[in-house]
């Protein structure tokens, strides 16, 4: 079945996206089940796709393993133009894949196409990233050698990507793996595949060679994962989602140790100082909470402010958050669009009740939207404190737990008193304090009075239970290739 009118209907090249399940052109061999795709702000049935399973995913990573060395054997400026064809392409039909990752994911619709942006900024960076793989020489220890090193694509990668993200984190993964000369097959979110499918009818597009690119369409509980973690011809992992997801996958990818990107949970704390601008915090935090619904792993977790700055903050910002209004993300004024599904919206519910039962005071929201659908207001919370879960999970939706503090070494012991280590934020103008707690902050990212850093010029990742490796920047390049030692003797 094509996608459903309520996804055409915000469609400009209806013809090209209502074919998001022609899978021949997608690089993967059809399935005779089924799973469905729903608007979560409106209950609209989107699509009916194929869900493809473990032998589907075997062709898959086949076509892939194929393709492998004729696409390794381009020059770099081969895969740099098709990477530069591809962004063009997705640059040029931002309005309809903004529509899609809207209509499937519910996030406003300027927040689509920032996230469109992002993705082609992805394109872009390692369409410019490829011709710039270099190998190294090595001083040799004796005069009849000579050493050096060379850099390879890694072989066939598999990617799973996440339902919070899913155009930019498909190109945050897919550019830098084809750039270094990797094929790949990807596993979307099966609460949001369609842009995905439409990103892949683009780089068909594009003209990348047959098998290079492979997409599986697939709901929940079946093996496409296992699948990937345990063909011999899967090289590495790249995946985005939770830490306890990224746990299984290590565990099946260690029988053949294979390689792992792991982008995972995180807790990240945001601390106002009491030398901090104090409306630019709010703005930060306002960012740093709010975007996306809440739904990203780098969303500010627990809210500290100093004492002296407290009063002021708490007034600011809950005079902002009142103003953010809460709807279909379609809707012209929308900021705030659904939480993804029901279990999102209990998990809200339950770090709310706790961190009431245990002292919390609501400030402003604290209660789902009575329509039906996903909608929850955006909640302060403040007399919050370490002992309640909201201190220590992943909220992942739109609920700012505010913490108050006095003592600068105290909160930074709290800060990282969690087994996730990917983003930090704080606000402070003194340059010694900035010094001195960007560098104790156990983060793989400290953002220093901002409320975002994600850039495709930047290496993106984090320490501790958030994960292994970085996306984006030079450095997301090396997770896709292989270093080989060459050395020459008898000179
Ligand atoms: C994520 O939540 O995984 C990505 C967030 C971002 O790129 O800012």
């Amino acid at each position: 079945m094509p996608v459903t009118d309520a996804l055409t209907r915000h469609l400009k090249a209806r013809h090209k996206f209502s074919v998001v399940d022609r899978l021949e052109c997608l690089g993967s061999p059809a399935s005779d089940r089924s799973f469905d795709v729903f608007n979560p702000s409106t209950g609209e049935l989107l699509a009916r796709l194929p869900d493809m399973g473990r032998e589907a995913t075997k062709a898959a990573i086949d076509k892939a393993h194929a393709a492998q060395s004729e696409w390794a054997a381009l020059t770099a400026r081969d895969r740099s133009d098709a990477l530069w064809r591809w962004h063009q392409l997705i640059v040029q039909h931002t309005d309809d894949l903004s529509a899609i990752l809207t209509a499937e994911m519910g996030k406003p619709l300027a927040e689509a196409r920032s996230e469109i942006s992002h993705a082609a900024a992805y394109l872009q960076w390692y369409a410019e990233e490829a011709n710039r793989i270099y190998g190294e020489t090595i001083s040799a220890p004796s005069t009849d050698r000579r050493m050096l090193v060379i850099k390879q694509p890694i072989g066939v990668v598999g990617t799973i990507t996440p339902w919070n993200f899913p155009a930019s984190m498909v190109a945050r993964k897919i550019s830098p793996a084809l750039a270094a000369g990797c094929t790949i097959v990807l596993k979307p979110a099966e609460q949001t595949p369609l842009v995905a499918g439409a990103m892949f009818l683009l780089a068909e597009e594009a003209g990348f060679p047959r098998g290079v690119v492979n997409l599986i369409y697939a709901a929940e509980g079946n093996d496409v994962g296992l699948e990937l973690c345990t063909n011999p011809k899967v090289r590495k992992i790249s995946f985005t989602g939770s830490t306890e997801v990224g746990r299984l996958l290590m565990r099946q990818c260690a029988e053949q140790i294979k390689k792992l990107g792991l982008e995972l949970g995180g807790n990240a704390p945001f601390i106002v100082f009491d030398d901090a601008d104090v409306d630019a915090a709010v703005d930060g935090a306002i960012q740093a909470k709010f975007r996306n619904a809440g739904q990203t792993c780098v969303s500010a977790n627990r809210i500290y402010v100093q004492t002296k700055v407290h009063e002021e903050f708490v007034e600011k910002f809950v005079t902002r958050v009142r103003k953010l209004a809460v709807g279909d993300g379609f809707s012209s004024h929308a900021a705030i669009g659904p939480l993804i599904d029901s279990n999102a919206m209990k998990k809200v519910e339950a770090h709310i009740a706790d961190a009431l039962a245990k002292g919390g005071v609501v400030q402003c929201g604290g209660q789902r939207l009575k329509n039906g659908a996903t909608f929850f207001e955006p909640t302060v919370l403040t007399n919050t404190s370490s002992n309640m879960r909201i201190a220590h999970e992943e909220i992942f939706g739109p609920v700012a737990p505010i913490i108050c503090f006095e003592d600068a070494d105290q909160v930074i012991r709290e800060a990282n008193d969690t087994i996730y280590g990917l983003a930090a934020y704080f606000y402070a103008s003194n340059l010694k304090r900035v010094w001195r707690v960007s560098e104790a902050l156990e983060y793989g990212m400290v953002g220093i009075n901002t409320g975002r850093m994600s850039s495709e010029a930047a290496p993106f990742g984090g320490i501790k239970q958030s994960g292994i490796g970085r996306e984006g920047s030079r450095h997301g390049l090396d997770d896709y290739l292989e270093m080989k030692y060459i050395c020459m003797g008898g000179i």
